[in-house]
């Protein structure tokens, strides 16, 4: 396509308005002030948005400050107008209480400038978690021509000789310290070590997933997700990506022209396949209810559980990022789950090619760092969908289950994929941290811990609390984790085996709000199920007396936006969404 195709644009509405002189001489006025020309703004040039998350305040990000100089550039070679924004920051370390939190306040503000500025299309600059889907769910919402920019992981980390991943070192070292055979000063250098570059987690966190994720469903260029943040291939492909967006415009190549389901089943695949995050299914859930494409964790299971784990990296495996790039990526291995038959060739991609047709015969550079569908690194890699009275829905990764975990907690040796315990309850994560070590509770190795109060409304945005260690005295013994079940969430780099993302939380009086200590649970994975054991009268009567007294507590909001989001946030398995937001999608093409 060219750009002499003679179709108004989107921007025209400001800008070249015969309707109404007087507003574009305003609209022209402002937008000169700054060396714009009359000619520029009217000669009927796409204007493009650059989404930029990065700032002082979202390092993950940061490093898009000078690729959107890249950017830039290529918008101009191919016609276009350049106008950079910021979004709202959305930093997963930093911000208090949650960076959840914030996901659908960037969503909303990001929504009110793709639809209330002159912008024809937009560069989406993404990183770290959550700046991943607000973005998308965004550009889904208000349906303008969109392309994704990961920022790319950071370089490998590495301290004497080993490599050090972004928060799974973290883990790892608060063992060491705990033990004794490190101290504080020691601690801080290992876990600094992990962040020698400008870039995102480098580990197959939540945002090298959702960046993966992202180019998955077709939203970003072949090959963008992996290139590590400071390789000269990332600029490259910045400026590939600021001449791709100008002609989308042209095309009029739109979010709902590739988020069809097709492309969230073909995410969900290479989800399992690259051992991907559990936060992915909050997140792709999300995408598709503002995009108007129903997905929900039955989905996940159905087309995720059985693919097999490819991508050997850290947390589930060995390496990082600069290997997972050079190994070839996200499209290595789709092209593997094309062999497999894993992979749809009818969802359409940024670059007007089928994901299939891109990603075809790119060969695994490196078979250590990503393996042949036909020599996995373990079976079964994606999530099943638990439900019973403790709740409707909650994810668990079943490929974490050693044969120990299981001998200890079979019920009934004829049937190995039925648990029983006693429930240990936690009341957030202050709860369990104060009472953990209580020699009351009487934790031994076949209980389960429970953590509730820890979901987008009990921890406003909802929590990474859900893997909880087990009291001291059982990790003298050696026993270093107990099954952990909870309303919140789980970091994404870290691999304990848990049932996750609860929905509906304690907060929205589901099951988990009348659970109590010693109460016996089991778990049914053949069936999918996940249940207290007590008779229906019993629980019934536990009911009862919660909406007595006025439901489970929360605690009180710190500010505006946490009273906002607490009243209208949908749970985990519907994507956390603001409920409100669903009815504006814009399903443009079927
Ligand atoms: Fe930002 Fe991991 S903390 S990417
Ligand atoms: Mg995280």
């Amino acid at each position: 396509m060219t750009n002499s195709t003679p179709r108004k644009l989107r921007s025209q509405l400001w800008f070249d308005n015969p309707d109404n002189p007087g507003m574009t001489a305003l609209y022209l006025e402002r937008y000169h002030n700054f060396g714009l020309t009359r000619e520029e703004l009217q000669s009927g040039k796409p204007i493009i948005g650059i989404a930029q998350t990065g700032s002082d305040l979202s390092p993950c990000n940061r490093h898009h400050i000078v690729l959107a100089e890249r950017v830039r550039e290529g918008i101009r070679t191919q016609g276009g107008i350049a106008f950079e924004f910021p979004v709202h920051p959305i930093q997963e370390t930093g911000k208090r209480p949650t960076a959840a939190l914030d996901r659908n306040l960037a969503y909303l503000g990001l929504v009110e400038v793709l639809f209330g500025y002159p912008l024809d299309g937009v560069v989406l600059t993404t990183g770290c978690d959550k700046t991943t889907p607000a973005c998308i769910m965004a550009a889904a919402t208000v349906n303008i021509p969109a392309i994704v920019l990961s920022g790319g992981p950071m370089l490998n980390g590495w301290y004497k000789g080993e490599r050090t991943g972004s928060g799974t070192v973290v883990w790892k070292a608060r063992e060491q310290l705990a033990a004794g055979e490190i101290d504080y000063e020691g601690f801080i250098e290992i876990v600094a070590s992990s962040a020698p570059s400008v870039g995102h987690c480098n580990t197959m966190g939540t945002a090298t997933t959702m960046n993966s994720l992202a180019e998955a469903l077709g939203m970003s260029l072949p090959g963008c997700a992996a290139i590590p943040a400071p390789y000269r291939e990332r600029a490259q492909i910045a400026y590939e990506t600021g001449r791709r967006i100008v002609d989308m415009v042209w095309e009029d190549l739109k979010p709902s022209d590739i988020l069809t389901r097709e492309a969230f089943e073909n995410a969900i695949a290479v989800n399992s396949a690259i051992g991907g995050s559990t936060n992915a299914p909050i997140h792709l859930n999300a995408i598709a209810r503002h995009i108007g494409v129903e997905l929900d964790n039955d989905d996940w299971q159905r087309v995720g559980h059985d693919v097999l784990l490819l991508v050997n990296l850290q947390p589930a495996g060995a390496y990082l990022g600069e290997e997972f790039h050079r190994a070839g990526g996200v499209p290595a291995v789709v092209n593997e789950l094309i062999k497999a038959g894993k992979v749809s060739d009818r969802a359409m991609t940024v670059n007007r090619q089928t994901l299939v047709e891109n990603c075809h015969g790119r060969e695994i550079e490196d078979h250590d760092v990503i393996r042949p569908y036909d020599d996995p690194l373990v079976p079964n890699a994606g999530f099943i969908n638990l439900k019973g009275n403790l709740f409707d829905s909650a994810i668990m990764k079943t490929s974490v289950i050693s044969d120990e975990f299981r001998q200890r907690y079979l019920s009934n040796p004829d049937d190995p994929n039925a648990f029983e315990g006693r429930a240990i309850v936690f009341d957030g994560p202050e709860d369990y941290h104060h009472r953990i070590n209580d020699p009351a509770l009487e934790i031994d190795e076949h209980c389960l811990l429970f953590v509730r109060g820890t979901g987008p409304i009990g921890y406003p945005g909802g929590a990474e609390v859900v893997n909880m260690q087990p009291p001291d005295h059982l990790i003298k013994r050696g026993i270093l984790s107990l099954p952990c079940i909870g309303d919140g969430r789980q970091s994404g780099t870290s691999g304990s085996p848990s049932i996750l993302n609860a929905s509906p939380e304690a907060a929205a009086s589901g099951g988990l709000a009348v659970l109590q200590t010693n109460d016996k649970v089991r778990i049914d994975l053949n069936r999918g199920e996940a249940n207290i054991l007590i008779d229906d009268a019993e629980l019934e009567e536990r009911f009862r007396v919660l909406a007595e007294k006025g439901g489970f507590p929360i605690p009180e909001h710190q500010t505006p936006w946490q009273e906002i989001q607490r009243d209208m946030v949908a749970q985990f398995d519907e994507g956390m969404v603001l409920k409100p937001a669903i009815k504006y999608q814009r399903v443009a093409q079927g």
